[in-house]
């Protein structure tokens, strides 16, 4: 008998956040290329259809459009989902935004609005998948996009260092709550990758500043595949030993 390959997706369903852009469309498409059901979610439906059809593999995926700051009640639109597709075997949570603001014209607005996309809204998630009907009882694994601000600072940045400290934190202790379950959280930190996100940050305006940005990457900057291969290493079965860990995908920022 041909033994399966321990990275294939191949009989999982897995529900990624942010599906219609950068790092969560490059892991929705590598995800599809290891034969997985995809539960693709985003806020503009145009750009989360064309993931859609960059990720046909024979299995009928699903795409639900939201926007996770201004919807209310979208758990109970979303548990009906789920539970049509049930069980699930995990998530990624690619969704979020990386705003710069200095301290001094921070406003409790941001703040909130940060940590709704950003945290919040992935512990939602994990409640409902978590779920009896909806989780898998054999186990499951959740994949968290941190950042490397979530170990090193930058001017600016304290809101959305503090919003991926949080769920680096959050996954290690859920990786305990879990175990017994075989439930799996783990974390990555990707350094600069080339994205739509990372497009629009302040550095890319200012060549003195993005010269500083290039030379924090001994390798150069990364693309969204160097991240996607990550994540769906922590999707398979592959990485079934690890849980509560922190995956730097960094070109080597941290290791200076
Ligand atoms: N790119 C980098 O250099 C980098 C580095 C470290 C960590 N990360 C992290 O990796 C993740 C993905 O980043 P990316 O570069 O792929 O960003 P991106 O291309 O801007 O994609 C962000 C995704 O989040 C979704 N999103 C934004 N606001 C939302 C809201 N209010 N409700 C629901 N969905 C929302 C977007 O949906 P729409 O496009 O449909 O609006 C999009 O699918 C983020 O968590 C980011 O912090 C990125």
């Amino acid at each position: 008998m041909r033994k399966q390959d321990p990275y294939s997706l191949v009989g999982k369903t897995i529900l990624i956040t942010g599906a219609s852009s950068g790092i969560g469309r490059s892991i929705a498409i590598q995800s599809a290329q290891k034969r997985a059901k995809l539960l693709l979610m985003g806020r503009d439906q145009e750009r989360l259809k064309e993931t859609l059809s960059m990720c046909k593999n024979g299995c009928k995926h699903q795409s639900i459009s939201l926007d996770f700051t201004v919807t209310q009640g979208w758990q109970n639109e979303i548990e009906q989902v789920l539970s049509e597709h049930a069980p699930l075997d995990g998530m990624v949570h690619a969704a979020g935004i990386s705003p710069t603001i200095p301290l001094k014209i921070a406003q409790h607005q941001q703040l909130l609005n940060t940590f709704e996309l950003n945290v919040f809204s992935c512990i939602k998630l994990i409640q409902l998948l978590t779920r009896p009907g909806i989780k898998n009882k054999r186990g499951m694994s959740f994949v968290l996009l941190a950042s490397v601000m979530s170990e090193a600072g930058e001017k600016g940045k304290f809101l959305y260092s503090m919003s991926k400290a949080a769920l680096v934190a959050a996954s290690r202790s859920l990786a305990l709550e879990y175990a017994a379950q075989h439930m799996r959280f783990n974390c990555i930190s990707p350094g600069v990758v080339n994205s739509p996100l990372s497009e629009k940050s302040v550095y890319r305006g200012d060549p003195e500043a993005m010269q500083r940005m290039l030379a924090r990457h001994p390798l150069g900057l990364g693309e969204v595949a160097d991240v996607a291969h990550a994540a769906v290493y922590l999707l398979s079965d592959a990485s079934k030993w690890m849980t509560g860990s922190n995956m730097v995908v960094d070109g080597g920022y941290l290791a200076q």
